[in-house]
């Protein structure tokens, strides 16, 4: 398992390009089953997570193919629809491949999925869309079994924006006769993405990026070669490093439309931050102050993902702040892992209070996951001293090589590979 091995006190200055979105590759990996021709990913950035989502394509018989940084998958000679727990248990991704599968092959068998250890991650929300739309679905030993033969058009009203379930009906009603509504839908600019892809095959979507989405079922969806958008959580993470260690840091190939709510906070606390066309920099010169409320949101509020990591930044703020996690039950485990570095932190279920000190301490320290584990970098870069990174491979899941983009900003990352 390897480590990073970070001599803390750098400030970042430079530039940065930012890579395609995990969350946005990994449901139109999974919508790429439902062509009839070949799909090609330009710039697919080779996440572990999506590396998984590939495994999976190749175990139904999709071909894929990397060639340059463009993914090319065939699914025209794909015959399965079963997907075992092997390949579901490493990721959340892999029950959206129900959609997807009942559209293709009328069946699907798939395993409970995997994921972040960051609450229940229900999937209620997925079953009562699928059963609006007529699949038949059992749960039986660990397994989803749908069967399909009555698919038709519907109207879902999703109790909770969820993105993955949003995700999963609008890919089961796109061949479905008729035409589905998705009511509280999720918003996520990942969401307006599938949309984009799908109607670049062929599909008829519309209202992605509001909460009522159209799907017109179409009998067959094309070839397309097709590049998706960047990385807003990368990109925040990114600006959260740069904030917390202070410098000047540019972010290109970026989307600044999608990190409003991140911008406005970190401008709030002192940050000078210039937005031009798909550059962001963010300039930082003395210490911070507090955020004194941070609440977790569904889009376009504060995004879960760049929690952990705001948390760490304002370990290091002047005075004190409040977060608030709206969304998973237990995603503060970084606290635990930030006091061994000195951070003075209380947490009571979904609270955290934050009371800012002066510095944090180089330590041994271990990633609970994938964005907690970002949030620990940030933390070494800042730290006074040296600090160890274990199980770094919670990072790799969605950060392609996190240490080089860093390094190449100033940060001393030392990956040990054991
Ligand atoms: C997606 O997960 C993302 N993952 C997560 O990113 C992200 O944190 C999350 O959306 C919220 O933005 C991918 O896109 C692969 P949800 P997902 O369904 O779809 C409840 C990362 O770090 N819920 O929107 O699993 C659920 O418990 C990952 O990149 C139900 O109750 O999230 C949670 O409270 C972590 N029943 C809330 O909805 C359901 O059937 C949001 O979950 C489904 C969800």
């Amino acid at each position: 398992m390897d480590k990073f091995f970070i001599e803390g006190g750098t400030k970042l200055n430079g530039d940065v390009v930012i890579p395609t979105a995990k969350n946005a590759l990994l449901p139109i990996l999974a919508c790429s089953i439902m062509c009839d021709g070949v799909v090609e990913i330009e710039k697919c950035t080779t996440y572990t997570d999506v590396e998984y989502m590939i495994k999976i394509l190749e175990e139904l018989g999709a071909e894929c193919e990397i060639i340059d940084d463009t993914l090319i998958i065939n699914s025209s000679l794909a015959d399965k629809y079963a997907i075992p727990e092997e390949y579901t248990k490493r990721i959340r991704s892999s029950i959206f491949m129900l959609g997807p599968l009942v559209s293709r092959f009328g069946r699907a068998k798939v395993a409970y999925p995997g994921g972040c250890n960051i609450g229940a991650r229900p999937i209620d929300l997925h079953i009562k869309g699928l059963e609006s739309l007529g699949v038949k679905i059992v749960e039986r030993h660990g397994y989803i079994y749908c069967n399909a033969d009555n698919l038709s058009a519907g109207q879902v009203h999703l109790d909770f924006p969820s993105v993955g379930a949003t995700e999963n009906i609008m890919m089961a009603a796109v061949l479905a006769k008729g035409t589905t509504t998705i009511y509280n839908a999720a918003k996520e600019p990942e969401i307006e993405d599938l949309q984009n892809f799908i109607n670049a095959m062929g599909g008829k979507v519309s209202g992605a990026g509001t909460s009522t989405i159209v799907i017109e079922g179409v009998s067959r969806l094309h070839s397309v070669k097709y590049k998706p958008i960047s990385d807003r959580i990368i990109a925040g993470t990114y600006l959260i490093s740069c904030a917390a260690a202070g410098g000047k840091v540019t972010l290109l190939d970026t989307n600044h439309s999608f990190n409003t709510a991140l911008i406005s906070k970190l401008r709030q606390s002192g940050c000078k931050i210039k937005l031009n066309n798909d550059k962001i920099t963010i300039e930082v010169g003395c210490r911070l102050r507090s955020i004194s409320k941070i609440e977790t949101l569904p889009y376009p509020g504060f995004p879960t993902d760049l929690q952990s990591q705001m948390l760490t930044l304002q370990t290091l703020c002047r005075g004190n702040s409040m977060i608030i996690e709206n969304l998973f039950e237990t995603r503060f485990k970084i606290y635990t892992e930030l006091k061994k570095m000195g951070a003075d932190i209380l947490v009571k279920d979904r609270m955290a209070i934050v009371s800012g000190v002066k510095r944090l301490f180089g330590a041994s320290v271990t990633a609970p996951d994938l964005r907690s584990g970002a949030g620990l970098v940030i933390a070494g870069i800042c730290a006074e001293g040296y600090t160890t990174i274990n199980d770094v491979y919670h990072i790799d899941r969605g950060y392609l090589h996190i240490e080089n983009d860093l390094n190449n900003l100033g940060a001393r990352i030392t990956r040990v590979k054991e």
